[in-house]
């Protein structure tokens, strides 16, 4: 290959100056260039064949560029030409759509009939009723806070889940907080701490990680008195303290020196350039009975507000102890998010996002018969993240047990974001994920804003939509009856219909 690579441009050459003698070599500008031009990719191939990093490189100089300049834009060939409306990942472009359509506030219909295979087993649908509700006046809001709690929060039934400054931009986190202030809703800081751009007048939800960002001691341990004075802002409606996220649970996370800017490490509480370490686990507690008093200690500083936790199960066995401790010290989160394995992040190791923890909808159903077990459901507010996108993942968690969900990746589609899949390159298109100010200028405030607003707001009236249709008035009536699965119909037809026998639904 190399040896052909040299023959072709040894030709190109001889070609260039064939032409140029014949059309007379003072007047042919054209081929010096093309000359340079033979000299450049004549240096490049040299230089390729001659480097020690990449083998491709060495094997086929020159030509080997391509092979990379076309797998850094593969997940555009992806989206652009091969996918289809249903098959996208993480999310289809029916989704994206729904999502872009909402956000504008444009026509969210869809033409001619359902896309998706519906005769497989795994299908979930909602059970409608003949005495579908026309009109929910209701503004479906939950109240969340336990006993212990003298600040009760009344939360929308849907919420813009945990995303940090710093893996959002500046502007991206000004307009999530403007939409939420428009539309009445929280918005959760995400566990790099409160920022300015958290500070728009929406109503937080103060994440609290490993690294206790702006409320660590020197050393990286919770610090009392830093916790107390913000928890105290009218601004922080709740605090989560974060147990593990579905993207990547029991991974801890690095903020390198670099990326330690001197805006974010006067939010986080850090010394700017040194590299911080968010630990896997929190050194605040380390049993259940221990989370139990730190979850009292907060709800103290913060003056009573409603204080919870966040987890992704891994060990059904270690929730249920969770549980036991609750009874037992008589000490009760306010509320529970459980975060499903399908969740999103910044950046993760592949293996985690790909291999560790529950998905949602297991994790949902073992959580809320666990709290029911222990009659701990009424006291505690049970929160579902995990590709809460459209209405029917919302009203399906809900029939499901939780209480309100929380979305993420939804609410950054609502700000423009479109799955190019830069997160964790700083490399962001759309200016959500990245801290590139040239990129973040991209995302106007004003406008992005009213999009998130309308997100949540026709998000919000499409489940009232599907709460009529279900017969209900409020989301707290549903339950699982009111989901049916593929297999439930099979089974179904075979009980109507014992002489021909149904297996497949297809
Ligand atoms: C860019 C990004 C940053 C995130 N940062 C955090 C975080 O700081 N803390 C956390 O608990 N979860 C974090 N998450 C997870 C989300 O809060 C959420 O639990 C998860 O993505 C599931 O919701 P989704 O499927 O709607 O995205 C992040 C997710 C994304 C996409």
């Amino acid at each position: 290959m190399k040896n052909l690579s040299l023959l072709g441009l040894g030709i190109l050459f001889l070609i260039t100056l064939l032409f140029m003698w014949l059309n007379d070599f003072a007047s042919f500008r054209f081929g010096y260039v093309m000359l340079a031009l033979i000299f450049l990719i004549g240096c490049l191939g040299v230089y390729d064949s001659t480097q020690k990093k990449h083998t491709i490189l060495r094997n086929f100089p020159v030509v080997g560029h391509f092979r990379y300049f076309l797998e850094s834009i593969s997940p555009e060939i992806q989206q652009y030409f091969i996918e289809s409306n249903t098959s996208g990942r993480p999310f289809s472009r029916n989704l994206r759509a729904l999502v872009y359509r909402r956000a504008k506030n444009v026509n969210d219909t869809h033409p001619f009939g359902t896309q998706r295979d519906i005769f497989v087993e795994d299908y979930v649908a909602l059970r409608h009723s003949i005495y579908a509700k026309s009109f929910i006046t209701d503004d479906l809001r939950v109240m969340v806070g336990g006993p212990e709690c003298t600040q009760p929060y009344s939360a929308s039934i849907f919420n813009i889940s945990a995303m940090s400054f710093g893996s959002l931009s500046g502007n991206a986190v000004s307009a999530l907080n403007r939409g939420a202030l428009k539309g009445n809703f929280l918005h959760n800081t995400g566990e790099g701490g409160i920022s300015p751009y958290h500070l728009e007048g929406g109503d937080i939800c103060w994440q609290i990680g490993t690294a206790y960002f702006g409320c660590r001691d020197e050393v990286g341990l919770f610090d009392e008195a830093k916790f107390r004075e913000k928890a105290s802002w009218p601004q922080v409606k709740m605090i989560e303290i974060k147990i593990s996220q579905g993207a990547k649970p029991g991974h801890g996370g690095v903020l390198p020196g670099v990326k330690n800017t001197l805006e974010i490490a006067e939010i986080r509480g850090v010394v700017p350039g040194t590299t911080i370490l968010s630990p896997p686990a929190h050194s605040a507690f380390s049993n259940p009975q221990e989370l139990m008093y730190f979850v009292r200690k907060l709800r103290h500083l913060s003056g009573g507000k409603p204080v919870g936790f966040k987890l992704c199960i891994g060990r059904p066995e270690e929730f249920e102890a969770l549980c036991k401790a609750m009874v037992e010290e008589n000490i009760y989160p306010d509320f529970i998010t459980i975060d499903g394995a399908e969740g999103g992040t910044g950046a993760a190791p592949l293996e985690f996002s790909d291999s560790v923890g529950f998905p949602l909808e297991p994790a949902l159903i073992f959580v809320k018969l666990t709290l029911d077990k222990y009659h701990l459901k009424e006291k505690i507010t049970l929160i579902a993240a995990g590709k809460a996108i459209s209405a029917f993942s919302i009203v399906k968690n809900l029939a499901l047990g939780a209480d309100i969900c929380n979305s993420a990746r939804g609410f950054m589609f609502s700000l423009g974001c479109i799955q190019a899949l830069r997160c964790n390159t700083n490399a962001c298109p759309t200016g959500v994920a990245t801290q590139d100010k040239r990129l973040e200028k991209g995302l106007v405030v004003t406008d992005k804003s009213e999009r998130v607003y309308n997100f949540h707001k026709n998000t919000v009236h499409a489940v009232k939509e599907l709460l009529g249709a279900t017969g209900h008035q409020h989301t707290s009536e549903l339950t699982v009856k009111d989901l049916v699965r593929g297999d439930e119909m099979v089974d179904l037809a075979n009980r109507y219909f014992p002489d021909s026998v149904v297996q497949h639904l297809d």
